[in-house]
């Protein structure tokens, strides 16, 4: 304190002037502090991605290269060909083969591995209570949707009658 008075009498300050003193280098400090953190923020956000494994060329092209070219060229998917055929096409199909296709094509994303909380396909107990619901009830949540399970499986292409199929076609292999 006395170090204090002595540099205040140097200065030529008063009690009232060295608060502010402190007070305006505080909020210096901390306004400079917020700076350093945004241009480090800024500076990331802006980083060259090029070295990036997930940049390269191939990796860019096999993310946004059309889906219809799978289901057109590659023989082993037969599943997502039949789900791409016309409906006119398929309507004379039974039912178990559209949900199947259905399921195959847009479903199988969360529904086989359980993802985000949905009932495993084949999973007895994990269907059990949902099937108590009644169909009617299935089919409403597969088709408008339900909590994290999106209206049609997140496709609104999809014709009601065929997420229909879909629902039975999970619902028949859990009972
Ligand atoms: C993005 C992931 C995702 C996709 C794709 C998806 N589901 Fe789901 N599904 C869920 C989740 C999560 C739940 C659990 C919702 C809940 O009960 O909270 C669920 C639940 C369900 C239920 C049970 C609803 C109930 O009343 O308990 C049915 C039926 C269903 N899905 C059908 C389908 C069909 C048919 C498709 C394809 C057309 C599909 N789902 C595609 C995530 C998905």
């Amino acid at each position: 304190m006395v170090q204090m008075k002595a540099w205040r009498a140097q200065q030529g300050m008063s009690t009232i002037e060295s608060v502010v003193a402190v007070a305006v280098g505080t909020v210096g400090l901390i306004v400079a502090i917020v700076l350093l953190v945004q241009y480090s923020v800024a500076s990331y956000g802006t980083r060259d991605v090029s070295g990036e494994a997930a940049m390269s060329h191939e990796a860019i092209a096999a993310r946004i290269k059309p889906v219809g070219d799978i289901a057109m060229f590659d023989p082993s998917a037969p599943q997502l060909a039949a789900a791409a055929v016309p409906v006119a096409a398929t309507t004379s199909a039974p039912a178990g083969d559209k949900g199947e296709a259905t399921f195959k094509a847009v479903c199988t994303g969360c529904h086989s591995a359980g993802v985000l909380g949905s009932p495993k396909f084949g999973d007895k107990a994990a269907w059990a209570p949902r099937i108590a619901q009644g169909m009617d009830a299935l089919y409403e949540h597969a088709i408008k949707g339900k909590n994290s399970m999106p209206a049609k499986g997140g496709n609104p292409a999809l014709a009601d009658d065929d997420v229909k199929a879909a629902v039975q076609y999970m619902v028949k292999a859990a009972k």
